[in-house]
């Protein structure tokens, strides 16, 4: 069984999306406390795919791709190897200053912007987006890439059909999916390709069975490595679970900070009410799912907080996120001590307070 450190947004790109030294400095000592295999937080593969969080890396053009090689370099001199998670975000986002698109005018409950609905040519834009920023991660010397087609933002949008009503070639949710992968191996050739999917979604009934499609074109097209996860960020707190720091939320969040009382007060308690506790593993039913239909390494993310619970799941790869964020040597102290846990409590602070994530 492999560790992994899950994609985690990290806010330390200058505002073209450019790594700073900060960023540099988070993967190099993560390396050096020997977690082997990291992917990236979301890097942006278009302006108009930026999420709303500033500080966003980007791998939008060769020259933004290359200024990545030091910290390639430094995890590659450490031994571990660092997947880019490229991404675009569609309607899961706002206030970037450019176009919001999405797969239909069908708006996010959380970001509230109605999408520019994308052309079927617009779609083929974004396809080769895709296919070119994965080029920039391997000429710059990523070990691969991981699409991120969870979580709601814009692949994921595609697979969700009470967001999906196209008429065109792409009401087939997966089609998307399909020929940026396709489009991938054309133009990169022999590089690894990972993707990050969610099991269930709260906005959807019924979507396991979308998800077992999603697994099967999958395995079909023998990418290289599945990662679960889940939801979408209209219900957020159910992707990470556990606590709700409100202050941080209503202080930081540009969405919720110019809430007034009354908005608070109304909306609050429904919000609340949908989000679901925090359990142990909690991605592990789906990953294992997944298993089943398919021989390509699957990993799960989600709730787990010691090596030995992800020992003796029974998956081939475990990621973690949240107890690499408060403890960069959480793997150097659970091989020193076979029954460590993680520090981390879920109080989501980190992921509210994103600036200084990481
Ligand atoms: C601060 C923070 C940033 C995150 N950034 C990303 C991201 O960029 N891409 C992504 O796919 N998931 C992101 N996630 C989700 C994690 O990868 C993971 O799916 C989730 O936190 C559950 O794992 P955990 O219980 O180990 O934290 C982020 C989570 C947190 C807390």
């Amino acid at each position: 069984m492999e560790i992994i450190r899950s994609a985690t947004f990290e806010g330390m790109a200058d505002k073209d999306g450019f790594p700073t030294a900060q960023y540099q400095k988070l993967y190099e000592t993560l390396a050096k406390n020997g977690v082997k295999n990291m992917i990236t937080g979301f890097m942006f593969v278009s302006n108009e795919g930026r999420a709303m969080q500033t500080g966003q890396a980007g791998l939008d053009s060769e020259e933004k791709a290359a200024a990545f090689k030091t910290v390639i370099d430094a995890v590659h001199l450490n031994g571990s190897k660092i997947i880019a998670q490229i991404a675009h975000a569609g309607r899961q986002t706002t206030k970037t200053g450019y176009r919001i698109v999405g797969v239909s005018s069908k708006k996010s409950i959380y970001f509230g912007e109605t999408p520019h609905v994308l052309t079927t040519n617009e779609i083929y834009e974004v396809i080769e987006q895709f296919a070119n920023s994965a080029y920039y991660a391997k000429s710059a010397g990523f070990d691969g890439v991981q699409l991120h087609a969870a979580h709601g933002y814009l692949i994921h949008q595609f697979l969700i059909a009470s967001i999906n009503n196209r008429t065109d070639e792409f009401k087939d949710g997966t089609l998307l999916l399909r020929k940026i992968i396709e489009s991938i191996r054309d133009k990169c050739g022999d590089f690894p390709i990972w993707v990050k999917v969610s099991g269930d979604v709260d906005i959807e009934k019924n979507h396991k069975a979308q998800f077992i499609k999603v697994i099967k074109l999958l395995n079909g097209l023998k990418v290289d490595l599945i990662e679960v996860s889940y939801g979408t960020m209209d219900h957020a707190l159910n992707i990470f679970r556990g606590k709700v720091p409100i202050k941080t939320v209503f202080k930081f969040n540009p969405i919720y900070k110019n809430k007034g009382l009354l908005w608070k007060v109304f909306n609050m308690p429904p919000l609340l009410a949908k989000i679901k506790p925090y359990t142990a593993q909690y991605n592990l039913e789906y990953a294992k799912l997944a298993g089943s239909y398919t021989n390509i390494p699957v990993s799960a993310v989600g709730g787990f907080r010691s090596l030995a619970e992800a020992q003796d799941c029974g998956l081939p790869y475990v990621s973690f996120c949240r107890p690499f964020i408060c403890e960069s040597d959480f793997l150097i102290k659970s091989k020193n001590n076979e029954s460590y846990i993680s520090k981390c409590t879920n109080c989501n602070v980190c992921a509210m307070y994103w600036k200084h994530a990481g």
